[in-house]
């Protein structure tokens, strides 16, 4: 099967940092260096809070605004949570699904995380779908079966809207730890999630969708990670809180 083309995608997830005037200066500064760029899709996460001021930001740029969370029903008494059409009204294009800090503080199951994908896609946003083993199961070799059973379950039932999705394997053990994964150990379980979308939807398919590394990625690192067959762009989080930092992973990112 020929290699398909795959464009790169770095996202930053600011996660719960940046407040509106800070996240309005971040976001000013990598367009800056940013605005035009095109050899790679570059989406900015910040918080709920600054959505709407990031999403003035980067107006008629290439850069798109994405979420770090959603909730899956459309509307309704669902006190703190926030549906697909209220990210779509401040121009979201992205929402981060089933991040290891959700799946882990939040109790997000496999289930719950499916049931977002699809509300996402339905909401015509493209969800960015974590996995990701922690390290007592990468010493026991359980790896494999936990990233397996994450994206089987994650992503049940899309069916040719698997097309839609861009997933993201962060190993838990890497994230905000400083550890990161060698480019050896990253494309392996790249090229591992990949032959499981192989078999669970179809080769063709797998060869398209677009797989991120996440943990401790940075400048110094991110180019031996992202010149890895499988890695096609990475999920950005302590390096994307600042612009020079950020907008050097971009410009690694062909
Ligand atoms: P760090 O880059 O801070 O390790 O975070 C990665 C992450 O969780 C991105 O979603």
């Amino acid at each position: 099967m020929a290699k398909k083309l795959r464009k790169k995608i770095i996202a930053g997830n600011w996660k719960m940092n940046k407040s509106v005037s800070e996240a309005a200066d971040l976001a000013s500064d990598i367009k800056s260096d940013l605005a035009d760029y095109r050899d790679a899709d570059i989406v900015l996460c910040p918080p709920f809070t600054a959505l709407k001021t990031v999403s003035d930001v980067i107006t008629q740029t290439h850069i798109k605004l994405g979420a770090q969370n959603m909730h899956w029903a459309s509307d309704g008494a669902y006190t703190g949570e926030i549906s697909p059409s209220m990210l779509r009204d401040v121009f979201c294009h992205y929402v981060i699904l089933g991040h290891s800090e959700r799946r882990t503080m939040f109790n997000e199951t496999d289930e719950i995380v499916n049931k977002k994908v699809k509300a996402a896609i339905a909401g015509n946003l493209c969800p960015i779908v974590c996995v990701g083993e922690v390290l007592q199961e990468r010493e026991s070799g359980a790896a494999n079966d936990v990233v397996k059973k994450q994206v089987a379950g994650s992503l049940a039932g899309l069916g040719d809207d698997i097309g839609k999705v861009v997933i993201a394997y962060e190993p838990v053990w890497a994230i905000g730890t400083g550890k990161v994964a060698t480019p050896a150990q990253a494309q392996e379980m790249h090229a591992f999630i990949r032959g499981v979308l192989g078999s669970i939807f179809n080769e063709d398919i797998a060869q398209s969708i677009r797989i991120q590394y996440g943990g401790s990625m940075k400048p110094s690192n991110a180019g031996e990670l992202l010149s890895q067959p499988d890695i096609d762009g990475g999920l950005i989080g302590g390096a994307a809180l600042d612009a020079r930092s950020f907008v050097e992973i971009v410009r690694l990112a062909k």
